[in-house]
């Protein structure tokens, strides 16, 4: 595959319950040969989701994506929540698409409304103008009216909208069966369908008639 035809893909990591999550897509993205670069871009309250939740400390920004895949990383490069003068915060440069996962309400607030005083929410306001392609993996539960009208907000604007909700008609027996398909099911909407992903067939016609 030449190396023109392989995606640029953004992944914002914000401060919603879901660390795994955003761990599961790196690694999906790193080891993906149709994904050439990767821009990483985690807020503040995200770093501490993932110390809260997956024991992952802060510590050196640039380290960040290898201690969170536990390896070194090839792919993905880390670029700091501050940094609006970042390359992806233009519409100039080629990014063919961006997840927020997991996405917080403060976040997606931010991109309804518009507001880019962040890396994440910059850039995922310049997918919305660019008519690319952005998916916001919220969370959050009860939603409260304000959660829901920006979610329309959002989707209106172009945006995909994917609540973390795990599925179960693959029979999932553990936290990764389940983590593995709901982000196999994201990146399948920017274009990289995975081959882990499980898809629903129908129910057997044999299983139908002992029903
Ligand atoms: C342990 C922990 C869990 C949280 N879970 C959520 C959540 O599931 N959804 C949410 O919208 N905010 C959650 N928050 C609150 C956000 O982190 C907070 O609103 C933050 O300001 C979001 O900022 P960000 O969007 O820049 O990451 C949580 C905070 C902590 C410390």
């Amino acid at each position: 595959m030449a190396e023109t035809q392989k995606q640029t893909v953004t992944v914002g990591v914000t401060g919603a319950s879901g660390a795994i999550l955003a761990q599961k897509t790196l690694v999906l993205l790193e080891e993906d040969p149709r994904v050439a670069r990767v821009h990483l871009v985690v807020s503040e309250a995200g770093q501490r989701l993932f110390a809260e939740e997956m024991g992952i400390p802060s510590g050196d920004l640039k380290q960040l994506p290898s201690r969170i895949l536990g390896h070194p990383v090839a792919k993905i490069d880390v670029l700091p929540n501050k940094d609006v003068g970042a390359s992806i915060a233009s519409g100039s440069y080629a990014v063919d698409s961006m997840v927020v996962i997991p996405c917080s309400m403060g976040t997606l607030g931010a991109i309804a409304g518009g507001i880019s005083d962040d890396l994440v929410a910059r850039a995922a306001d310049v997918m919305l103008k660019e008519g690319r392609k952005l998916v916001l993996c919220v969370r959050d539960t009860p939603f409260n009216r304000v959660h829901l009208e920006n979610m329309l907000r959002a989707q209106q604007a172009g945006a995909g909208i994917m609540p973390t909700v795990p599925a179960f008609y693959h029979q999932p027996k553990t936290i990764d069966d389940l983590v593995t398909q709901y982000v196999c099911r994201v990146l399948a909407q920017i274009g990289l369908s995975q081959d882990k992903m499980y898809r629903w067939m129908g129910t057997p016609a044999s299983k139908k008639a002992e029903a």
